[in-house]
């Protein structure tokens, strides 16, 4: 079936005047449709595997589902779909259904397709909007040539508490940092030729789940929820996102699945989206499991007029929705809306036209190119936490190394997963680059590197500390590789506690021992609370889970051949038990002496004291920069007006490094008690040894509005501080005041 519209124009979410001007061609389809057809198009499968079905898990056989898209009773398929399973579907539903409405093709495309870039927190510390652009675009170019159209990406929810495990798949704990990202990945995914259509999720509060626990309840203040939670989906509305996914979780006790406040009150009626709400993997289901509703039709009926377009995997709408519009229980225009949203989904993708897009060329490689953008993306997630007396760079020769731990050397028995990290459902052939590769490749003389395990991830290995340490002994120095496998982060792998597992600190304890300098190359895909010998290694690198290049990216930081550049998207804490634990946090009644505004005014516990370990924003260089005179364009803000903040960074190390600039503000007094900083602004600045330059970020008097006492946003005349500076406590300090209207 083609409809009168062509495909894309300049982006696969141009929901264009004309676009709209020509819905007269869905309209049209959509009075031809029967009931069952309409709830077909709201109905997203995962594709059948074989000839057995498992209605209990809604697994359909082969035969069942071909049925039901020749009956028009799907609207598209979602991962594990190879191409030529995708193309013998969408024959069958554009041949053979009665009316031959395309298949959308959907999958979770999270950091990469064929080329896996650095997982998303990891990406985030490269505060680099413009590469998680080009990375988004990159993915979307390969999935899309793979024949998928829609993927399930960003994650935008803010991660506050470093034992949830779907932190790894977010931007961290800041709300600009994430709105910004957000944003970047939403046009990535969607701009130009052969994008993809992009799902901001999950809506809504999905990280503020209780104790950090995946899936648990998250209750929350309305002003924490407006300040923190939605502003990223906000965020990736305005650019255009195509699609908004719902979370698992309840917020205060209504299942965000069935949320009306959250789904229509918030992102229809106040924000105006106009796109496709898709329910998470049987969310609507799940309202039986959460106490919410009482059975399947209940359901179908509470999430579809929540404001839930469509479901994934249940069957349920297909099931009930039919009989709910007949029965009068669902509004039939509330029905016309849903399949309008979606069939202008597939119309904008240019599906009519081009049903086969990426279908018809054999099944396309990774592109070289990406290649080197992964690794360029690798290098840039790096952040180096401490490096004691300039142990780092090292030079590539007349050094014995010994890289132990084990996440050394993948090849040996390890798993690719843990170079990739969780959601990487569609790697290419080529293997991934581990650590102990990466080195060899770098060094003059890759003989001057041995490679021992050491330990298990989570057990100890016979004779491996002692392999180890006597390694350690023949050594220079010593990179221990340790931290977290891809297992122990992503959906359903929240950790109780968030040190490194005992055997590999016990390895870190007795390498130390040696007296060697040790640098720890840390994987992860959480903030970590490290201890004893971890913690007080001479260098510290946090490496993520970098993808494909990841032994190249971490030679290139460790040799020098690029300064290191990440900064942290997320504050280490000193000690496990401070989680949930971010920089933004409101200040207290008990302020610790002295009253300085520009302290951290939390109470602290008895065992540690209040402040990170490594803030937020935190992240050393082998430049060394300076910060000095500061200034304000005026000691007022006028209201309704700017203000220039500026301030000179030098370079004066003896090397040319990359610096995040931060610019931080904290509201005096407020009707509502306010953050202790907030980040407003950040710039990145490459500067040469002794090299200075100007920075100047302009503060609008808007920047520094607040959820109000009403719940709405509020400007506030009086006192404020303002910081330049290279991590969420440190800088210098200003005041001003924002003059009265
Ligand atoms: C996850 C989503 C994902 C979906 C489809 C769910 O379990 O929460 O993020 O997009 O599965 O794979």
């Amino acid at each position: 079936m083609a409809l009168g519209v062509t495909a894309l124009c300049c982006s696969v979410w141009c929901a264009s005047a004309a676009a709209a001007a020509d819905d007269a061609d869905i309209e049209a389809l959509l009075a031809r449709m029967t009931l069952e057809e309409k709830a077909g198009q709201l109905n997203l499968y995962a594709p059948a595997s074989g000839a057995l079905s498992n209605p209990a898990l809604h697994i359909r056989s082969l035969a069942e589902q071909e049925a039901d898209i020749r009956a028009g009773r799907v609207t598209g398929l979602f991962n594990g779909a190879g191409q030529a399973a995708k193309r013998r579907a969408q024959q069958l539903a554009v041949r053979e259904s009665r009316l031959g409405i395309p298949l959308l093709f959907a999958a979770d495309v999270i950091h990469g397709f064929r080329t896996v870039f650095p997982v998303p927190l990891a990406e985030a510390a490269s505060w680099d909007t413009d590469l998680a652009e080009r990375t988004a675009r990159a993915a979307a170019l390969e999935a899309a040539a793979d024949g998928f159209h829609w993927t399930f990406a960003p994650m935008v929810d803010i991660a506050r508490d470093a034992r949830w495990g779907r932190g790894v798949e977010g931007a961290g704990e800041d709300v600009l940092l994430a709105r910004r990202l957000a944003q970047a990945r939403v046009r990535g995914f969607q701009s130009g030729e052969g994008g993809l259509a992009s799902t901001a999720k999950h809506f809504a509060a999905y990280g503020a789940a209780e104790g950090g626990l995946d899936y648990n309840s998250a209750d929350l203040s309305p002003r924490t929820l407006r300040e923190v939670y939605l502003p990223p989906f906000k965020a990736a509305v305005e650019a255009g996102a195509a699609a908004v996914m719902t979370s698992f979780n309840d917020v205060a006790g209504i299942p965000s699945n069935a949320n009306r406040e959250l789904l229509t009150g918030v992102l229809r009626d106040e924000w105006r989206f106009d796109g496709v709400v898709v329910s998470d993997y049987t969310a609507d289901e799940e309202l039986i499991a959460h106490g919410f509703a009482a059975d399947g039709r209940e359901a179908a009926r509470l999430s579809f007029l929540a404001g839930v377009d469509m479901s994934m995997q249940s069957g349920l709408y297909l099931l009930h929705l039919p009989a709910l519009v007949q029965g009068g229980e669902v509004p039939a225009a509330r029905l016309d809306e849903a399949v309008r949203r979606v069939l202008r989904l597939k119309k904008r993708l240019g599906l009519f036209e081009q049903p086969f897009r990426g279908l018809e060329a054999p099944e396309p490689a990774a592109r070289p190119e990406h290649r080197t953008l992964a690794r360029e993306a690798a290098r840039k997630s790096v952040v180096l936490l401490r490096n004691q007396g300039g142990l780092l760079p090292l030079p590539k020769a007349g050094l014995r190394i010994a890289l132990i731990g084990p996440f050394a050397d993948e090849a040996d028995g390890g798993s690719a997963a843990d170079l990739f990290g969780p959601w990487t459902l569609f790697p290419g052939r080529a293997a991934p680059v581990s650590l102990a590769q990466g080195l060899r490749d770098a060094l003059s003389d890759p003989s001057t590197l041995k490679v021992v395990k050491g330990s298990g991830v989570n057990e100890p290995l016979p004779g491996g500390i002692a392999a180890a340490v006597s390694a350690a002994r023949r050594a220079d120095v010593v990179l221990l590789a340790l931290g977290e496998s891809a297992q122990m982060s992503g959906e359903a792998r929240s950790r109780a506690g968030i040190t490194l597992p005992a055997a590999q600190q016990a390895l870190a304890e007795a390498v130390a021992a040696t007296g060697k300098p040790v640098v720890v190359l840390l994987r992860n895909g959480r903030a970590l609370a490290l201890e004893g010998a971890v913690r007080d290694a001479q260098a510290l690198l946090v490496t993520w889970f970098l993808g494909l290049e990841t032994g190249h990216a971490v030679a290139d930081v460790l040799f020098g051949d690029v300064s290191p550049s990440g900064r942290l998207p997320v504050s280490f804490p000193q000690a496990a038990g401070q989680v949930p634990y971010h920089y933004a946090h409101r200040r207290t009644g008990r302020p610790l002496p002295p009253q300085d505004p520009g302290s951290d005014f939390k109470t602290r516990y008895i065992e540690t004291p209040n402040e990170a370990l490594y803030p937020f924003g935190h992240g050393l260089t082998y430049g060394r920069f300076d910060y000095e005179a500061l200034q304000l364009s005026h000691p007022r803000l006028p209201w309704g007006g700017t203000l220039q903040v500026k301030a000179r960074i030098t370079n004066r190390g003896a090397r040319e490094a990359e610096e995040t600039v931060q610019l931080y503000v904290h509201d005096r007094v407020a009707s509502v008690t306010r953050p202790v900083r907030e980040l407003k602004d950040f710039r990145k600045l490459r500067l040469a040894p002794g090299a200075s330059a100007e920075v100047e970020f302009t503060l609008r008097s808007a920047d520094l509005a607040f959820i109000g006492r009403d719940l709405q946003p509020v400007v506030e005349p009086g006192l404020f501080d303002v910081w330049v500076a290279p991590s969420a406590t440190q800088g210098l300090r200003a005041s001003f005041e924002l003059a009265a209207p």
